[in-house]
């Protein structure tokens, strides 16, 4: 997506140990006419499926997927890191992330996914895809199906691509996909 990367180039920073800083206008301060295109180029790379639900993750997949949810009026569950006192039946996960070097779990209340569902999961990234794969079990757990998975930005030079696309019947697409980081320079993979 080219207005995407574009943006990262101007304003996106390269930090050490493969690190892309995107807090000015994805992760923390945000773009929402940005958000909006984004989220419209998912509509166009997901319209051929029978998605009825959004799942994210909180924090930063919470503004694509509401975006997304908008354009495509379908309903939008983020998925907690924390467990709220107020929840009853929940389906649980442990994550480890490489890239934050923790190791948390993931919930989601039963009431909000059924086997009924067809599910799209959207995130800000794609590094080695801890996260994505807790999304696949909570979901796996509730007997829904996930159908696609849609990221902002993957780092190529990572695994979580190459997992996630070894999937059996499975949708993934990236709009920004970098082949490589190093500080102060970002290449991208050239068919995306
Ligand atoms: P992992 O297994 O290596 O942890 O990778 P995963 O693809 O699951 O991404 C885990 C978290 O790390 C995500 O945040 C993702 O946004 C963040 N992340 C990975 N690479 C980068 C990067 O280069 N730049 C930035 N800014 N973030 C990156 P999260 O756990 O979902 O938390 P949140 O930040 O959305 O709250």
């Amino acid at each position: 997506m080219k207005l995407l990367k574009d943006r990262i180039l101007h304003d996106g920073k390269s930090l050490a140990g493969g690190i892309l800083k995107v807090d000015n206008f994805i992760n923390h301060q945000m773009d929402p006419v940005l958000m909006k295109s984004i989220a419209v180029e998912f509509v166009r790379r997901f319209a051929d499926l029978p998605i009825n639900k959004i799942i994210t993750i909180e924090a930063s997949g919470i503004a694509p997927a509401i975006m997304l949810g908008y354009l495509l009026e379908l309903p939008v569950v983020f998925v907690k890191k924390a467990k709220p006192k107020t929840m009853g039946d929940m389906y649980v996960s442990e994550v480890h992330s490489f890239t934050k070097n923790r190791t948390y779990d993931i919930c989601v209340s039963k009431e909000f996914l059924s086997p009924d569902d067809n599910i799209l999961f959207i995130d800000d990234f794609l590094a080695n895809g801890n996260a994505a794969f807790g999304i696949l079990d909570l979901v796996r757990q509730s007997g829904a199906s996930l159908m696609g998975m849609g990221f902002i930005i993957e780092k190529s030079f990572q695994e979580g691509g190459k997992r996630l696309r070894a999937l059996p019947a499975m949708r993934i697409e990236s709009l920004a996909r970098i082949k490589s980081l190093e500080v102060d320079k970002v290449s991208f993979e050239d068919n995306v």
